[in-house]
């Protein structure tokens, strides 16, 4: 945790593709952010294996999961940047929540978290975003509310070449959200 006034969030993608737009999305925070805010990504998480509580009783935590969960513990707040797959949460991301879950030190626990998705279609990730608090709430996180970021055709907002955000509205809607989640995160961690 920072104790200089600045705020360490940390930044998972739950996409795994490398021209994706929640990735993008994620890359650009760092411009629209408050200056106190400072943002890094999270270890990757790909590489985790199925959650399957024998390995847990074997081997334990496989280093992946505790490299994951040291990483959200140590931060003052987590901003998740993901897409919709079927209506819910992308099977890697929940993966590794459910690995985090099941750790004594509960990563996640009081822990400020900040929900944003960039989705192909009209509803913008929302059934994802849903799905993914009530997760999270069962971890004992604390989401976020408003403003919400639920990027619509994405294909539309981003420059098709660099990828870069070209929207001006969601540019906006961003920034407000950080700011806002900056003073959300100083008032739950007491600052
Ligand atoms: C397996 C799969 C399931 C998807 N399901 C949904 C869905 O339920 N709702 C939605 O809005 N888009 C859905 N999409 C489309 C994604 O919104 C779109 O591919 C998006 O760009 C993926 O995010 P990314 O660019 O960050 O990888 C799905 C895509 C995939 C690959």
């Amino acid at each position: 945790m920072a104790h200089d006034g600045n705020l360490d969030v940390l930044v998972v993608c739950g996409s795994l593709r490398k021209r994706s737009y929640n990735a993008a999305l994620a890359r650009m925070l760092p411009k629209l952010a408050p200056p106190a805010m400072k943002l890094r990504t999270a270890p990757p998480f790909d590489q985790i294996p199925h959650y399957n509580h024998d390995i847990q009783d074997s081997t334990g935590f496989p280093p992946e999961v505790t490299t994951f969960a040291e990483a959200i513990r140590s931060a003052d707040g987590v901003i998740i940047v993901s897409p919709e797959y079927n209506w819910s949460i992308p099977g890697a991301l929940k993966n590794a929540i459910d690995w985090v879950s099941r750790m004594k030190d509960q990563p996640f626990k009081d822990k400020p978290v900040a929900l944003q998705s960039c989705a192909g279609g009209v509803l913008g990730g929302a059934r994802m975003q849903y799905h993914l608090r009530q997760s999270l709430i069962s971890v004992d996180a604390i989401l976020f509310g408003r403003p919400e970021i639920l990027v619509t055709f994405s294909a539309k907002k981003f420059d098709e070449k660099t990828l870069e955000l070209t929207d001006q509205p969601t540019i906006d809607i961003v920034t407000q959200q950080l700011a806002a989640f900056e003073k959300f995160m100083r008032r739950v961690n007491g600052q």
